[in-house]
């Protein structure tokens, strides 16, 4: 497939405008996106105002709604915070790290003939600042964590086409649950307490 050369994004506005003339198409090149998003050199200038925090539990920001295409948002994780083991409801994930360093552990799916069976690793990798890594469902299962005890993580994640359910599974039985997902901040902006109290996963 031929590829136009996309200019470097030099803030995140640049990125996002970037990503809406992408995603306009229908037929997205994963590998173009992933190049794109890595390109961005992260600078905390461009997205403090989306990164906050909990004490508790990692939280999801979103940034910007990609014209329905795509959901766009940061995702900060305080020490030792991780996700548990989930899907991506048959849509893209790219996951692109801002600041700090998330471990990425990939699952198979659990095998339908043998139920009450521990899921199975296939790997492990750590993504460093402005690495750019992706994931759907066709790949596998995984769980994100940031497994530093002393430097919290920031991430930007694009989901496509956007979704608010997706599974967890039990890593022990792989057994799975619908998850509904939430933003802790829309926009910069804290999401009202009832709206962002169900639990927060991918
Ligand atoms: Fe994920």
């Amino acid at each position: 497939m031929t590829q136009t050369q996309l200019p470097v994004p030099e803030t995140l506005g640049d990125l996002i405008q970037q990503l809406h003339e992408i995603f306009s198409s229908d037929k997205i090149n994963v590998e173009e996106v992933q190049m794109l998003m890595e390109s961005y050199k992260s600078n905390p200038a461009d997205w403090s105002k989306f990164a906050k925090f909990d004490k508790y539990r990692y939280t999801r920001n979103l940034v910007d709604h990609g014209n329905g295409r795509f959901n766009l948002m940061i995702l900060c994780w305080g020490e030792g915070h991780g996700s548990s083991i989930h899907d991506h409801a048959n849509s893209h994930c790219f996951l692109k790290i801002l600041q700090g360093q998330l471990k990425e552990t990939l699952y198979n799916w659990p095998d339908g003939d043998h139920k009450n069976q521990e899921l199975t690793r296939r790997w492990e990798k750590t993504f460093l600042e402005n690495q750019c890594t992706y994931i759907n469902d066709t790949i596998g299962l995984h769980r994100v964590e940031n497994v530093s005890h002393t430097e919290s993580a920031v991430s930007l994640h694009l989901y496509s086409p956007p979704f608010n359910s997706c599974h967890c599974f039990d890593e022990r039985t792989g057994h799975k649950n619908q998850v509904n997902m939430t933003f802790w901040s829309r926009f910069g902006e804290r999401t009202p307490f009832e709206a962002s109290v169900s639990k927060e996963n991918n």
